[in-house]
């Protein structure tokens, strides 16, 4: 199972902020944007991670994350010249998929609670269960019509259609920006047209799934935090959502290092030298009262 983060993209809604800085490396509290998409993808199990961003960004990103061989990822860069929609992705993203599934998350999006839910995805993903062939899920918001929306059949709960960004949506179920997908989404893409916004569409290709009956999905439960990111207000609200957490419970949400350790990415010497190479800051001390309870334990 390979992981990609889509996190290219104009950011035009947080302008001015995307003029010193891109969306997903703007903070959310304590860490850029892009560590809680990659610590979903490292919860998960998953170590060959490909970042999309644009090109002027890369160096930023690379610059945040290197290679990721200090939170024990491999981590692959390539460039998304334009945005032309968040399926591209599968195309530019082909040779490193190498015909394997692969879990995406969208840089700006942000989960936080228990993910049993898509750990467990991922594991029937890859036994594939029942001619599963892609997964997606279904969360409940306020605002579905600034989604792909689905729409479940009320006697059977069968999902009856996914449209996006609906004027009139039919349900408030919205469609998170995580996709589970298998290796023949590059070649369901190739045969996809833009639609006439110009992108290729992230629902146009999960109907083809829904088409053929190897499409799963499955309702995040509301103790599931989904936020995404891309307006001022829900970024304030993603950084005060993070901050509130941090403060009452002592533990820091997505700490990459935290994250290597405990999935056993990595090793305790390695983490050792990692808190080593880490500059002197509140971060430090909080990875090093990690060890010592990691040591305990
Ligand atoms: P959006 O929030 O839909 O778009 P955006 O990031 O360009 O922001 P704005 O609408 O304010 O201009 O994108 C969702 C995520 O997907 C975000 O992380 C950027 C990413 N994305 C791409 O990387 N390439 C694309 O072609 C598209 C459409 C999105």
């Amino acid at each position: 199972m390979k992981g990609i983060i889509l996190a290219g993209g104009a950011g035009s809604r947080l302008y001015p902020l995307t003029s010193v800085v891109t969306k997903q490396l703007q903070p959310i509290y304590d860490k850029p944007m892009i560590y809680y998409p990659l610590s979903l993808l490292m919860m998960c199990g998953i170590r060959d991670i490909l970042i999309i961003t644009t090109e002027f960004d890369q160096p930023f990103f690379k610059n945040v994350l290197g290679d990721g061989s200090r939170f024990g990822v491999k981590i692959h860069f390539e460039v998304q010249p334009e945005p032309k929609g968040i399926a591209q992705a599968y195309l530019i993203g082909e040779k490193f998929l190498n015909g394997q599934d692969s879990l995406m998350v969208l840089g700006d999006n942000l989960f936080h609670g228990d993910f049993k839910p898509f750990r467990a995805a991922v594991k029937q993903q890859a036994e594939k269960a029942q001619g599963l062939r892609a997964q997606v899920f279904a969360y409940p918001v306020t605002d579905p019509e600034r989604y792909g929306v689905v729409e479940f059949d009320k006697k059977t709960k069968e999902v009856k259609s996914i449209v996006e960004k609906p004027s009139v949506p039919r349900s408030n179920y919205a469609i998170p920006g995580l996709y589970l997908l298998d290796g023949s989404a590059p070649e369901r893409v190739r045969n996809q047209k833009p639609s006439p916004r110009g992108e290729l569409e992230i629902t146009d290709l999960i109907q083809t799934y829904l088409d053929e009956g190897s499409l799963r999905v499955e309702v995040i439960s509301r103790g599931m935090a989904w936020l995404d990111t891309g307006t001022p207000q829900s970024l304030l609200e993603a950084n005060s959502y993070i901050a509130a957490l941090e403060q009452r419970q002592g533990f820091k949400v997505a700490c990459l290092e935290e994250i290597a350790l405990r999935m056993n990415f990595i090793e305790v010497n390695d983490y050792e030298k990692v808190i080593d190479n880490t500059p002197n800051s509140p971060y430090r001390d909080y990875l090093k009262v990690i060890l010592k309870e990691y040591q305990e334990d």
